[in-house]
C-alpha cells in the first residue's frame, strides 16, 4: 500500500476542541530543545546513545565516536558483504591500473638504459619497438582497468545504499513512539538521505581510492629505494611530515564533519517544520522570522561547510608542497650522484617518473582521508539510529492470543513519560468488560491520551499491568497487540494515498491475516456509512481519490470521520476512540452517534469523551482526575454521587454550548452576508 509514514504530526485539527497549546507556541527546533520529557524507556542499557546529538552538532558522544575509523566503518561489513565479490574485483582492477602506471618508468628506464644509451634510436628503430609497445600496452590497460572497476564497483554502491536504507527505514518504522517524540524529522532525513548518499560515493570511490593510494604509495616508495637506494631514502623522509599532518588533519576534519553534518540535519528539521506549519506562520504573518531562523541556520552551516573546506585545502597543500620540496632535494642530490657516476641516468629518469605517479595519491590523500572521514561521520550517525534498541520488542517466548476476545484488564497501572517530573498515570486500576463501552471523562491534561496509548501498547506502563485477556501484553507479540486493538487518535493523521488505503490500513490484504477482497470492500463501505463520510462519493474519483499530503486537501471533521472509519474498519476486538466527534457539528455527530452505536454494541470499547452526547454512547463511565480514576459508573448514578464528575461534565457542557453558541452566531454571520451580497 502506497502510504507515507507519519508518526509524528502536529496538530492541526483542534477545530473547536483546541485544548493543548498551539504546537506553534514552542516549536521543535532542535533535539536539545525538542525533548523536554521523554517517555521513559526502562529496557534502555545504560551508555547507549539513545538521543540525537545536540544541536550545535558537536559530536556529543555519539555512538561509535570512541571507536577508530576502521572499527566504526567496519560496521557496515553485514551489509556490505553480498556485494564483496564486485568489490573486491573492483579494488584489484583499481590496483591493476595503478601497478600498470608505475611499471611505465621501469620500462622507461629499460629504454633509456638500453637502447637509448646505445645510440639504437639513430640506427635501429626495431629496438625501440618493444619497450614503445609496451608502455602502449600498459597505457592501454591502465585504462581498461579503471573502466573495469568503475563497472564492478558501480552496481554493488547502489545496492549497497538501497539495503542500508531499507533497513533504517524498517528500524524507524519498528522504533516506538517515544523515539520518534524525540528525535526531530529533518535529523532522520539527513540521515536516510544525505548520509547514505555520501556513503554510497566513498564505498564506490572514497574506499577504493584510499586503498588504491596506500597501496600505490608503498610499492612507488619500494620501487624508488630499488632504484636509487639514498635518493629513496630522502623522499622516503618526506613520509614524516605528511604522516603527521593527516593524522591532526584527520582529529580537526572528524569533529567538523560531524558538526556539518548535524547542521544539515538541524536545517531539515526547519524546513519541515515551517512546511508542515505552514498554515500557522502565514495566519499568525510569521513568514519573516520562519525566513530569519532559516538563514540563521543555513549560514551556519555555511561557516561549517568554509571550515571544512578551508581544512582540506590546507591539507591538500601542505600534501603536495611536502612532496615538491623532497623532490627539488632528490634533484639536487640525484644531479650530483649521477655526476659522480654514483647512480645511471636511466634510474635517475625511472626515479622520478616513478616519484610523478606517487605525488598523484600523496596530493589526493587529503580528499580520499576527509571522504573517509565524511564517511565514518555518516556511519556513525546511521548506527546511532540502527543501535537504538526497541524496549518494546516482542517477548523471547510469547504468549499466543490469535483470538482476542477484548478483555482489558488495566492493573495498579503508572506511567511517566521519560524525563517528565512525575507519572501523568498512577494506579489506575481499570476493566474494560468485552463487549461492553466506557467513556472516560476527565479534565483537560488529566491523562486520557495517554491512558488511550497505554491500551495498545503504543507506550508501556512504567508500573503495573495491562492485561488483555488475563495476559500482560508485554507477553505478547506486538502484531497480536495491534490486530487486537483499534484507536483513533485525537489528531486524525491521514497519508498520501487513496481514501480506500486509508480507511483499509487496518485491513492487511496480504500476508497470514489477509482479508478477502469482496470482505474489504463490505468493510470499507459500512466503515464510511458509520462515519457518516458520505462526502468521499462527491470526490473527484470516489474512494479512489488521493487524499493529498496528510489528508490536507479535507476538512478537520472530513479527517476525523474518515479516521474513524479506519478504527471501526479493522474490526478489532477492542476500539479505541479518543475524542472521535470533536470536530463534528451537531447534526453530523449525532448521525455518527446513531450509527456508532450499532457498532460499539459487542465491541470491547473505550470512548474518551469531551461531549456529552460521546459519553451518552457509554454503558459505564469511568472518572480520571490527576492520572487516577476516582470513579467508574453509570452517568446518572455518578452525577448523582461524584463531585468531580458533575464538575467535568458541567465545563464540557459549557464549552459545549460556548462553542455552538459561536458556530449559531458564525452560522448567522454568514447568512447575514450572503443576504447583503444578493
Ligand atoms: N509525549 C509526551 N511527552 C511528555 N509529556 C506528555 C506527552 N504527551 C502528553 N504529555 C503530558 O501528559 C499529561 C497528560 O496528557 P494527555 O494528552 O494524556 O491528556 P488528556 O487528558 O488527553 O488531555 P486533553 O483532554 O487535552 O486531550 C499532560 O500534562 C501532558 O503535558
Ligand atoms: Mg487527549
Amino acid at each position: 500500500m502506497d502510504v507515507m509514514p507519519d508518526t509524528k504530526r502536529t496538530s492541526r485539527s483542534r477545530s473547536r476542541g483546541a485544548r493543548r497549546a498551539d504546537p506553534s507556541d514552542s516549536p521543535r527546533r532542535s533535539p536539545a530543545s525538542s525533548a523536554p520529557h521523554r517517555p521513559a524507556a526502562p529496557g534502555t542499557p545504560p551508555g547507549r546513545a539513545e538521543g540525537p546529538p545536540g544541536r550545535t552538532g558537536s559530536p556529543a558522544a555519539p555512538v561509535g565516536s570512541e571507536l577508530s575509523t576502521f572499527a566504526s566503518v567496519r560496521r557496515l561489513y553485514p551489509y556490505v558483504r553480498p556485494a564483496m565479490p564486485r568489490m573486491v574485483g573492483g579494488l584489484f582492477s583499481a590496483l591493476g591500473a595503478s601497478l600498470a602506471a608505475l611499471a611505465i618508468p621501469r620500462v622507461l628506464q629499460a629504454l633509456v638504459e638500453g637502447p637509448l644509451a646505445a645510440g639504437a634510436a639513430a640506427h635501429d628503430l626495431g629496438a625501440l619497438v618493444v619497450p614503445v609497445l609496451l608502455v602502449l600496452v600498459l597505457g592501454v590497460a591502465e585504462a581498461g582497468f579503471v573502466l573495469l572497476r568503475r563497472n564492478l564497483v558501480m552496481y554493488p554502491g547502489t545496492r549497497v545504499e538501497a539495503e542500508l536504507r531499507m533497513a533504517l527505514f524498517r528500524h524507524l518504522q519498528d522504533l516506538p513512539v517515544a523515539f520518534h517524540d524525540r528525535w526531530p524529522g529533518g535529523q532522520l532525513l539527513s540521515r536516510i538521505m544525505g548520509d547514505l548518499g555520501l556513503l554510497r560515493r566513498w564505498l564506490v570511490f572514497g574506499l577504493l581510492q584510499l586503498v588504491v593510494s596506500i597501496v600505490t604509495i608503498v610499492v612507488g616508495v619500494g620501487i624508488l629505494l630499488a632504484t636509487a637506494g639514498w635518493l629513496g631514502l630522502v623522499y622516503l623522509a618526506g613520509a614524516i611530515p605528511v604522516t603527521v599532518i593527516a593524522f591532526r588533519f584527520s582529529r580537526r576534519y572528524r569533529v567538523i564533519a560531524r558538526l556539518s553534518q548535524d547542521q544539515s540535519g538541524d536545517l531539515a528539521t526547519t524546513v519541515e517544520e515551517s512546511v508542515h506549519g505552514i498554515r500557522v506562520l502565514k495566519a499568525f504573518g510569521r513568514g519573516r522570522d520562519a525566513l530569519d531562523s532559516f538563514t540563521d541556520q543555513a549560514e551556519e552551516l555555511r561557516r561549517t561547510e568554509i571550515r571544512k573546506a578551508g581544512n582540506q585545502a590546507t591539507v591538500t597543500t601542505s600534501l603536495q608542497l611536502i612532496p615538491e620540496v623532497t623532490l627539488a632535494v632528490c634533484l639536487v642530490l640525484g644531479t650530483v650522484l649521477a655526476a659522480q657516476g654514483q647512480i645511471t641516468v636511466g634510474s635517475l629518469v625511472a626515479f622520478f617518473l616513478t616519484t610523478a605517479v606517487i605525488n598523484g595519491p600523496v596530493v589526493d590523500l587529503g580528499m580520499t582521508l576527509s571522504m573517509t572521514l565524511n564517511a565514518r561521520t555518516a556511519v556513525d550517525r546511521f548506527f546511532e539510529v540502527m543501535e537504538t534498541s526497541n524496549p518494546l520488542a516482542d517477548p523471547a517466548d510469547p504468549v499466543d492470543v490469535p483470538e482476542a476476545r477484548g478483555h482489558v484488564q488495566l492493573r495498579d497501572v503508572t506511567f511517566r513519560y521519560e524525563d517528565a517530573p512525575r507519572p501523568v498515570l498512577e494506579h489506575v486500576d481499570l476493566e474494560l468488560p468485552v463487549g461492553t463501552t466506557t467513556a472516560l471523562v476527565g479534565l483537560t491534561g488529566s491523562g486520557k491520551s495517554t491512558l488511550a496509548m497505554v491500551v495498545p501498547r503504543i507506550f508501556d506502563v512504567t508500573g503495573g499491568e495491562m492485561l488483555l485477556d488475563g495476559v500482560d501484553v508485554r507477553r505478547m507479540r506486538r502484531h497480536d497487540v495491534r490486530r487486537a486493538v483499534a484507536v483513533a487518535f485525537e489528531d486524525p493523521t491521514l497519508f498520501s494515498a487513496s481514501v480506500r488505503d486509508n480507511v483499509l490500513l487496518g485491513v492487511p490484504e496480504a500476508g497470514p491475516d489477509a482479508v478477502p477482497e469482496e470482505e474489504r470492500e463490505r468493510r470499507l463501505h459500512e466503515a464510511l456509512e458509520v462515519a457518516q463520510a458520505g462526502f468521499v462519493a462527491d470526490l473527484p474519483h470516489g474512494v479512489e481519490t488521493r487524499i493529498g499530503e496528510e489528508g490536507l486537501s479535507l476538512s478537520g471533521g472530513q479527517r476525523q470521520r474518515l479516521a474513524l472509519a479506519r478504527a471501526i474498519a479493522a474490526r478489532p476486538a477492542v476500539l479505541v476512540l479518543d475524542d472521535p466527534l470533536s470536530a463534528l457539528d451537531v447534526a453530523t455527530e449525532e448521525a455518527v452517534t446513531t450509527r456508532l452505536r450499532d457498532v460499539l454494541a459487542g465491541t470491547t470499547s473505550l470512548v474518551i469523551a469531551h461531549r456529552p452526547s460521546t459519553v451518552a454512547l457509554a454503558d459505564r463511565v469511568a472518572v480520571l482526575q490527576d492520572g487516577r480514576i476516582t470513579a467508574v459508573g453509570t452517568h446518572r448514578d455518578l452525577l448523582a454521587t461524584d463531585a468531580h464528575y458533575r464538575h467535568v461534565i458541567s465545563s464540557l457542557e459549557q464549552d459545549w454550548e460556548e462553542c455552538a453558541e459561536h458556530a449559531d452566531h458564525e452560522a448567522s454571520e454568514q447568512a447575514q452576508t450572503e443576504e447583503v451580497q444578493r
